[in-house]
Order: C-alpha cells, then structure tokens, then sequence
C-alpha cells in the first residue's frame, strides 16, 4: 500500500512531526530557565505561540484520528475497554489535561511571572507525548499491521481523510 494511503503510514509520520515540536519545546523551556533577564524570558515565553498553535490544531486532529478512526476498526480485534487502546485512550485525555495546564500557565505568566511552573508543566506534557507516541509506534500499530485488513485500512483512511 503507497505511504500516503496507509493510515499507519500516515500516523507514524504525524509522530516525526510531533517529535520535532516537542524538541523544539525543550529548547524554548531550556531557555527559558536560563534566560538572563525578564525580557529575555519574556521573548522566549511568547515564541512559545509556535508550539501552542500546534496542539491546538495538529495535535488534536492526530488524537482524533486515532480516536475516531484507527481505535474502533482496531478495537473490533484486541477491544477498546481495557488492554493497550484501553491505555492510549486514557493517556490522551491526561496530555489534554496537562496542555491545559500548560496553557493556564502561559496565560498567566504576565500576571505572576512563575516561569517555574511553565518550564514544570511543559516538561511534563513532552514526556508523557513522547512516551505516548513511542508505545503507539512500537506496541500498538504493530498490533494493528497484524491484524487489519486491506479493507479495513482504507476505510480508516478515509476517515482521516475526513477529519483534516
Ligand atoms: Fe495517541
Ligand atoms: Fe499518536
């Protein structure tokens, strides 16, 4: 199946691309920490705009292409209440929740300067995200090339197709 329509293909590339985010996110927090004066800080803080358009948008859809197309045509094969999509499901919801965090942090930077918790948080979302992305790519797509079908690929596919 051509790369670009295999949807394992396609989220496994959507994974490099969110590895370069997330590394591009420890430079800024690295920054950060050892900017030398508030408005160093304060430069580095809002360049941090680039990452949070990102998640908004581009992470989000990766989450949902998962959730909505991959899990319940995988799910039909090793379940999706418990075991590893079981697992994925939940992590998501606990990235979501600590993006939040990070972007209450942000928000309110100009107000009460703690950078401390921006660099806090932010460190926490990267390693969870790279953690997350890595057992999909090493455990669970794997599961998934073993078990789906020609058939079921492209239906998946064409599920993702529609939620760009
Ligand atoms: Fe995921
Ligand atoms: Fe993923």
């Amino acid at each position: 199946m051509d790369t670009s329509r295999d949807p394992l293909a396609v989220l496994r590339i959507e994974h490099e691309e969110i590895r370069d985010v997330l590394n591009k996110l420890d430079g800024y927090l690295k920054k950060i920490a050892s900017a030398g004066s508030d408005e160093d800080r304060n430069n580095i803080i809002n360049q941090l705009n680039e990452i949070i358009s990102f998640m908004d948008k581009d992470l989000e859809v990766h989450f949902k292409k998962e959730e909505e197309a991959l899990f319940p045509v995988l799910g039909n094969y090793i379940g999706v209440e418990t075991g590893p999509i079981n697992v994925m499901i939940i992590e998501h919801s606990h990235c979501r929740d600590l993006y939040a965090g990070f972007k209450l942090k942000i928000n309110g930077y100009q107000s009460d300067k703690d950078y401390k918790s921006i660099i806090n948080a932010g460190s926490s979302l990267s390693q969870l995200l790279l953690e997350h992305e890595d057992k999909e790519d090493h455990i669970l797509f794997n599961m998934a090339e073993m078990h789906l079908t020609q058939e079921e690929k492209r239906e998946i596919m064409e599920k993702i197709l529609a939620l760009k």
